[in-house]
C-alpha cells in the first residue's frame, strides 16, 4: 500500500528510496549469488522447453529466461547494444554470451552495481558505465538495440527516458522493453509507449509467465533473503523479492500489477 502511494503520488521520493535500496543491495557481499534483480520468466507450463544453460548459470535460470525472452526476437549480428539499468550485469553477460552482439554497454545509476559488474563480468565488447536513464549521455543514432528490463517503474519521469531511447537508437534499431505497472495505470503506460513514436512490432502480456517463474524460483529467493538480509529488514526485502511479507512460502503475487513485453523499432 505504502509502495503504491509512493509510486503514484511521490515518484521522486520513491526513486530516492529505490536508489538507496539498490545501493544497499550492492554494498552487501552477495558475490555471484545475485546477478539479476528481476522476477523471472518461464513458458514451460505452456509446453515450451526451458532454454539450455551452462551448469553455473542454472541457479539464475528464471531471471535469465526473462532476458532470453526479451532478446530473442531480433538479430544481434554486429549489433552495438545499450542496456539501461543493467543492475548486477547478469543479463548483459547472458546476452553477450548467448546472442553475441558486437558491443554491449550496461548503464546503471548505482555506482556500486557498476563497480561489481566491472570486476565480475569480463568479456570482450562488454562494458559498464554509470548513468541515469533520464539523461543518457550518448550521441544520437548510436545503438542498434536498446534493452530495458524491470526498471522503468522506478524512473520518476519515464517520458524523458523514452525520448533518449528514441534519440540514441539508430534508424531501424530496436527497443526491447519489459516492465510492470499497477492494473489501473496500464492504459496510461500504453499511451506513453505509443507516444514515443517508434513502431510497435510486438506487445505481449507476460504476467502469467512471470508469476509461474516466481513460484518455481520461490525457495531460492527465500534463501537469499534469509542468508543476506538482517532480520530487521527482511519483510521489506521479501516484498522486494516478490514474496508474501508474512508468509514468504505462499503463492507469489505481483500486487495487482501486470507485466508486459514490447519490441519497438525506430523508422
Ligand atoms: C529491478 S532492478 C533490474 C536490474 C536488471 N535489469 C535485472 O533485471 O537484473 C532495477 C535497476 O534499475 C536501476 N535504476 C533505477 N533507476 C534508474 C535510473 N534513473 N537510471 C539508471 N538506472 C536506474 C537500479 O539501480 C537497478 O539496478
Amino acid at each position: 500500500m505504502l509502495n503504491k502511494l509512493l509510486f503514484h503520488r511521490f515518484p521522486n521520493v520513491k526513486s530516492l528510496l529505490t536508489r538507496l535500496q539498490y545501493e544497499f543491495i550492492s554494498a552487501l557481499n552477495l558475490k555471484r549469488d545475485v546477478l539479476f534483480m528481476n522476477f523471472g520468466y518461464t513458458a514451460h507450463h505452456q509446453g515450451v522447453d526451458p532454454i539450455p544453460l551452462e551448469p553455473e548459470d542454472e541457479i539464475h535460470r528464471y531471471p535469465m529466461q526473462l532476458y532470453h525472452h526479451v532478446a530473442k526476437h531480433v538479430s544481434w549480428t554486429n549489433a552495438d547494444a545499450l542496456e539501461v539499468s543493467s543492475g548486477r550485469g547478469g543479463g548483459a553477460s547472458f546476452i553477450m554470451r548467448h546472442f553475441k552482439p558486437r558491443t554491449y554497454v550496461g548503464v546503471d545509476f548505482s555506482a556500486k552495481a557498476i563497480e561489481f559488474c566491472r570486476s565480475h563480468h569480463i568479456l570482450e565488447g562488454l562494458r559498464f558505465e554509470h548513468g541515469n536513464a533520464e539523461d543518457l549521455k550518448y550521441p544520437d543514432n548510436s545503438f542498434d538495440v536498446i534493452v530495458n528490463v524491470e526498471a522503468s517503474l522506478y524512473y520518476p519521469n519515464v517520458k524523458k527516458f523514452f525520448q533518449h531511447v528514441k534519440r540514441v537508437l539508430k534508424p531501424g534499431g530496436y527497443f526491447l522493453y519489459t516492465d510492470l505497472r499497477y492494473e489501473e495505470k496500464i492504459p496510461e503506460w500504453h499511451t506513453q509507449i505509443e507516444e514515443i513514436g517508434l513502431k510497435i512490432i510486438k506487445e505481449e502480456d507476460i504476467t502469467d509467465n512471470v508469476l509461474k517463474a516466481m513460484e518455481l524460483d520461490r525457495e531460492r529467493r527465500i534463501h537469499l533473503v534469509d542468508t543476506y538480509i538482517p532480520v530487521i529488514l527482511r519483510k521489506q526485502f521479501y516484498h522486494f523479492a516478490g514474496l508474501d511479507l508474512d508468509s514468504p512460502t505462499a503463492v507469489p503475487h505481483l500486487e495487482r500489477r501486470r507485466y508486459w513485453y514490447f519490441v519497438l523499432q525506430k523508422a
